[in-house]
């Protein structure tokens, strides 16, 4: 096994990252999306870079600029983001789910414009697969890494998530949190594995977040042999 050089901990490492929101259309002018500023999923494909890894962006609609020197793969919707995750799946090591992926797309959607007409309309909507849950269930050597925005009961939420979706981590942010969660350059997380608590990082900016973040994941893949 190859030595943990604490410079280049990925070194040699695939790492595929889903940033942004997933977008659902419902006619050519309307969609419905998620809250994703794309920073943080941005920044953790930056620094897995810069620690060494080979690293793939699949990226919904975001507000910041792609990172330089990244394979990016810009996708719409839910079912275009699991399609472009599992085409690359067998070749990651690490996958990290930092997405606000659409839970739900419109049933129908209009290829004409719809207009307006009653005093109420109801949209339907039918469940998107889970990008996440999916990966768990296929998994072989992958480290897979899950996202939770909450605004309640947060670690209640985060180890239901970790256990159904079979991920090896999952960090959670309280977007209730000055200082955390959409559009800030700054995030507060607490990071989960299936026996509970690992780590509950300070304010720090995105940079410094996938930075620690990505070093835990070096350090337990190689625990594990990886
Ligand atoms: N996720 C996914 N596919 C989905 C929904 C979510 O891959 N269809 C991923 C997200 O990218 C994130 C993690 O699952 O890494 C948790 O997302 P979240 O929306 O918090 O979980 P849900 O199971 O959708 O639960 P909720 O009802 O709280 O939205
Ligand atoms: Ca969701």
């Amino acid at each position: 096994n190859r030595l943990l050089n604490p410079a280049l901990p990925l070194a040699g490492k695939r790492v595929l990252v889903t940033a942004g929101g997933t977008m659902e259309r419902i006619d050519p002018v309307r969609y419905i999306t998620n809250d994703s500023s794309g920073k943080m999923g941005y920044a953790i494909a930056e620094a897995a870079k810069r620690l060494g890894a080979q690293v793939t962006l699949v990226t919904g609609k975001a507000s910041v600029a792609v990172p330089a020197g990244i394979e990016v793969v810009p996708v719409d919707s839910t079912m275009d983001m699991l399609e472009a995750v599992l085409d690359r799946f067998d070749d990651c090591d690490i996958v990290i789910k930092a997405a606000a992926v659409a839970d739900y797309r419109a049933a129908r959607p209009s290829d004409k414009k719809i207009k307006k007409k009653d005093e109420r309309m109801t949209l339907e909507l039918i469940k998107n697969p889970d990008i996440l849950q999916t990966l768990g269930e296929r998994k072989t050597k992958q480290f897979i890494v899950g996202f939770a925005a909450e605004t309640d009961n947060g670690e209640l939420h985060a180890m239901d998530k970790i256990r159904r979706k079979k991920s090896d981590l999952l960090v959670l942010n309280d977007v209730t949190v000055p200082g955390a969660g959409f559009g800030t350059d700054t995030n507060i997380v607490t990071v989960f594995d299936e026996s509970g608590l690992v780590v509950a990082l300070p304010q720090l900016s995105k940079r410094e977040v996938a930075e620690r973040l990505l070093v835990l994941i070096a350090e337990r893949l190689k625990a594990r042999g990886g």
